[in-house]
């Protein structure tokens, strides 16, 4: 067995890369799009160990680079990648015995890294934002690391393999699963593996199949479809779909139609899907949906689109998920300035307070665990002071037995108290005098600071 194609029939498999593969097909709710008349197939892609589509080319690159010798027995895999291909190829290390450095730009969510980290790689961290022809950029790194310490560099942009592992496995599968009956598929493309490999197979199994791309906004996959020249690449939100260069594994030829889905619709539509399907996808699978719907919109009620869904939700409960980040970058709609309130401008966050008779160590806990600074302490529900954090870290200095010690002893002047009802621009002419306030909402009292205001402005619209 060279791809991923395991047998969902056998109870037992023997490790965890027999596991990968056979996802689900599951039908979208028909009143999810009031406007679409025809069955909305969902390939449910983060049903695979790794957690993403990305598995299938994880393993099937390994195997047939240890087959041709390009990876010898205990060498090192180094890739870039935006996540998911580094979370396969991890896995894939692990189970097989292999070291992997997997090389990440800086917008990808930590989630992602830690998981790639939990999984045994070396991860290198790159800037998201240089062009890719500056050195640092992340598939120059891999390239260069890859070069000096003599590992396999898989090149899922270039790989054929990585368009092979889909034309052998998911291609079949969605055939499988469709009984040979489906009238469009529609996915994004990174390295354009997925849609050019699936394509492949449903043009040789029935070339009336509608292969129809997606893309964000920023990418020039859609530009170069379209017009075969280059356009400038913009920056984009969503993760793991779009790209900057013309990808080796990506066939332009075989789609049909291209289809660009902006970030704030990509990321209501898996929000959505999340909500009222249950269905909990990452933010590109949003993209993959809002673009199929788009396809689905105009065809009969006996037609069938199919699309990918290439990872979960999980990934991204600090991004799509977070009300917060939606908000600081404008997916959700801005307030307007004049009627804002301090409560528009709160985050969702950890919320602590003591009492004078706590410990010393339970508020240092508090504050170091919890990062609530200033530490409100609470006397019979009243505001009594904050934690004053210069004397507790003397006593921590010095050694002192923080369980001996009480709050009481530790107290110093509150900041400014201000109500979450009360206009924002109260809490802006307080932050030029001092670093913090304190906002009372229903919930009690949370501290807000100016790094705190400065990256909620977004939230709002400048009205003249
Ligand atoms: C998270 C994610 N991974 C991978 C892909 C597709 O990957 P590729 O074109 O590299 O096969 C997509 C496409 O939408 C994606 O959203």
């Amino acid at each position: 067995m060279t791809a991923a194609s395991a047998n969902k029939d056998t109870l037992i498999h023997d490790n965890i890369l027999d596991a990968v593969g056979n996802t689900p097909l599951v039908r979208l709710p028909a009143d999810f799009d009031p406007e679409v008349q025809c069955e909305v197939l969902l390939k449910l892609e983060f049903g695979n160990p790794g957690g993403s589509l990305k598995d299938r080319i994880a393993i099937h690159m390994i195997r047939t680079a240890v087959e041709r010798g390009d990876l010898i027995p205990g060498g090192r895999i180094v890739e870039c990648s935006s996540g998911n291909t580094g979370a396969g190829l991890a896995m894939a290390a692990s189970a097989l015995g292999f070291d992997i450095t997997v090389v990440i730009p800086d917008k990808m969510s930590q989630e992602k890294i830690s998981a790639i980290e939990a999984l045994g790689a070396d991860v290198v961290i790159t800037p998201a934002n240089v062009d890719i022809d500056d050195p640092r950029h992340y598939t120059k790194v891999a390239g260069q690391i890859a070069k000096e310490c003599g590992g396999w560099w898989p090149d899922q942009y270039h790989n054929t393999d990585n368009t092979d592992a889909h034309y052998r496995t998911t291609g079949p599968e969605i055939w499988k699963q469709c009984e040979g009956r489906l009238d469009a598929f529609v996915a994004g493309a990174g390295t354009g593996g997925t849609l050019t490999g699936v394509a492949q197979y449903m043009k040789e199994v029935d070339p009336s199949v509608q292969i129809v791309g997606v893309d964000p906004p920023g990418s020039i996959l859609a530009h170069w479809w379209k017009h075969r020249e280059m356009c400038e690449s913009g920056p984009y939100a969503v993760e793991g779909a779009g790209e900057e260069e013309v990808p080796g594994a990506w066939d332009p030829d075989i789609i049909d139609d291209y289809f660009v889905i902006e970030d704030a619709l990509s990321f209501h539509t898996a929000r959505k899907l999340a909500s009222e399907t249950g269905i909990f996808a990452g933010g590109s699978s949003g993209m993959n949906l809002a673009a199929a719907l788009k396809v689905a919109r105009k065809l009969p009620a006996s037609a069938r689109v199919v699309t990918i869904l290439p990872d979960g939700g999980r990934a991204y409960l600090s991004k799509v998920y977070s009300k917060d980040w939606m908000r600081d970058r404008r997916f959700l709609p801005p307030v307007s300035q004049n009627g804002a309130t301090l409560q528009d401008l709160l985050r969702n966050r950890e919320r602590a307070a003591v009492s004078p008779e706590d410990t010393l160590a339970w508020a240092v806990h508090q504050t170091g665990e919890r990062g609530v600074r200033p530490l409100p302490v609470l006397q019979n529900g009243e505001l009594a002071g904050v934690l004053d954090e210069d004397a507790a870290i003397a006593c921590m200095v010095q050694g002192e037995d923080l369980d001996q010690l009480r709050v009481a002893d530790f107290i110093q002047p509150a900041p400014t108290v201000l109500e979450a009802t009360s206009p924002w621009s109260e809490a802006l002419s307080q932050l030029q005098e001092s670093e913090c306030v304190l906002v009372r909402d229903g919930k009690g009292l949370v501290p807000f600071s100016r790094r705190d205001l400065i990256r909620a402005l977004p939230r709002l619209k400048h009205e003249a």
